[in-house]
């Protein structure tokens, strides 16, 4: 065993310990004796025989690092090992899952399945009594989720802050991602088309559709500007101003979330933009430490922009009065970040407590995800952007504050399209863990 394999199952021990605890505290908040998660089932398209890629419940993959088993089941239960229900069907039409094997199997009870329905026979006995987390067309017979909403308060609320074993997932991850990341901005300095770009990122991340966290963002030129622009044309562009990507990658059911913006000159203004973003992103990033607000991060991170947009003449305001007279919403229209973890937008973004309530949004910052203290343990993203997006730009026309715009200025950058930088980064009790920069220096 390797000296980081063995870290894992120390690690992974320690994990499910924390989960155990969290769950009898949820089970005893909800009053249920038992938790039940079915992995959960493969979606269709509308009128069709065609599945979705198969999306597992992250309830589900927070304690077994298992992504392609639909139909089994995990039951947890207070003072008991917890059980596995494992789905091994019979069927010449899919790949069927290997035995259940690795280094985390010698913590459960496990059962193999045969057919969805054989569950049944090894849920608890009374499902009255079972919290059971997930989507309604999981049930078998009676055990129909309930997704008590005492139990889920808890359970999403402390799944904010990560054990040190979904840390090392989240790493991994990063590791995956930022090699990706590498391979995809030399296929841009090569001339290739955004299709190709992308072919290159799932070429040497080893994931597509079935694996990647989100739709893979890869725009050049223009195309930058459109926050999700996920078309890919399969053609390059006559010239290839700028590249921005946004793309992850997952490890065993964790995600990295990564955004990275590139000038084909080096030695232009756009890149100097870029690297203006990049510096106070890096600054955004120091801010992810116990106490601080992650709302005030957001605020402050258009305080940081606005300098930059005065910095480089596209305002003609101070800093201050673009962000009270919502200038820079319109070159920052998204939110900071998020919390992420099992999902790349991590759950209870708003919770006030693990008891419910939630903690509102800053008025007028609508896209803020998460507006949370942060606390060791938590990982967000911190994902500062400024893009030339035409509809936002004629609004604060419309709304009288075309003066406070340079629009020479403006029309000069327009064809660069955007910029995001986008990191993941883990609150700890002291300096914070940033998770891509690290693996961006490792792959270098
Ligand atoms: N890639 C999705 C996001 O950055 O939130
Ligand atoms: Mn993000
Ligand atoms: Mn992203």
């Amino acid at each position: 065993m390797s000296p980081n394999q063995s870290t894992v199952v120390a690690l992974y021990s320690q994990h499910l310990d924390t989960l155990q605890q969290r769950t009898a505290e949820a089970l005893q908040r909800g009053g249920f004796d038992h938790l039940v998660v079915p992995s959960g089932t493969s979606h269709y398209q509308l009128f069709d025989d065609r599945d979705y890629p198969y999306a597992t419940n992250p309830q589900f993959k927070h304690w077994v690092p298992l992504t392609r088993n639909p139909g089994s089941w995990l039951v947890a239960t207070p003072g008991r090992r917890p059980k596995l229900i494992y789905l091994q069907p019979f069927d010449y039409w899919h790949v069927v899952p290997e035995a259940p094997r690795g280094y985390w199997t010698e913590h459960f009870d496990i059962v193999v399945i045969r057919t969805p329905d054989e569950a049944l026979q090894h849920l608890p006995v009374n499902a009255a009594r079972c919290a059971i987390l997930g989507e309604g067309q999981s049930a078998v017979g009676d055990f129909v989720p309930n997704n008590p909403p005492a139990v889920l308060a808890y359970l999403d609320y402390q799944r904010a802050y990560k054990t040190p074993y979904e840390v090392a997932m989240m790493r991994e991850a990063s590791r995956v991602g930022a090699r990706a990341h590498r391979a995809a901005e030399r296929a841009f300095r090569a001339g290739a088309s955004e299709f190709g770009i992308h072919l290159v990122y799932c070429q040497s991340a080893m994931q597509d559709a079935n694996d990647l966290p989100y739709n893979n963002i890869v725009a050049l030129n223009e195309h930058g500007a459109v926050l999700h622009y996920t078309d890919r044309d399969r053609l390059p562009p006559r010239q290839a101003r700028s590249f921005l990507i946004d793309a992850g990658a997952s490890h065993h059911g964790y995600a990295c979330d990564i955004t990275r913006t590139y000038a084909h000159d080096r030695n232009g203004e756009f890149q100097a933009l870029v690297n203006a973003v990049d510096n106070a992103q890096q600054t955004m990033c120091a801010h992810v430490r116990a106490g601080f607000d992650y709302k005030q991060l957001h605020l402050d991170a258009h305080l940081s922009l606005a300098r930059i947009l005065r910095d480089f003449r596209l305002i003609n305001v101070a800093p201050e009065v673009a962000v009270e007279t919502g200038v820079s919403s319109a070159f920052f229209p998204h939110g900071i970040g998020h919390g992420i973890g099992l999902q790349v937008h991590d759950v209870a973004g708003f919770a006030e407590s693990d008891r419910g309530g939630t903690i509102p949004k800053p008025q007028g910052h609508p896209y803020l995800r998460l507006t949370r203290v942060l606390e060791p343990g938590m990982a967000v993203t911190i994902e500062p952007g400024l893009y030339f997006i035409d509809m936002l730009l004629e609004e604060l026309k419309d709304k009288g504050l075309g003066p406070s715009v340079n629009w020479d200025r403006v029309a000069a950058f327009k064809p660069f399209g955007g910029i995001r930088i986008e990191d993941d980064v883990v609150c700890t009790d002291g300096d914070p863990l940033n998770l891509t920069r690290e693996q961006f220096a490792a792959a270098a």
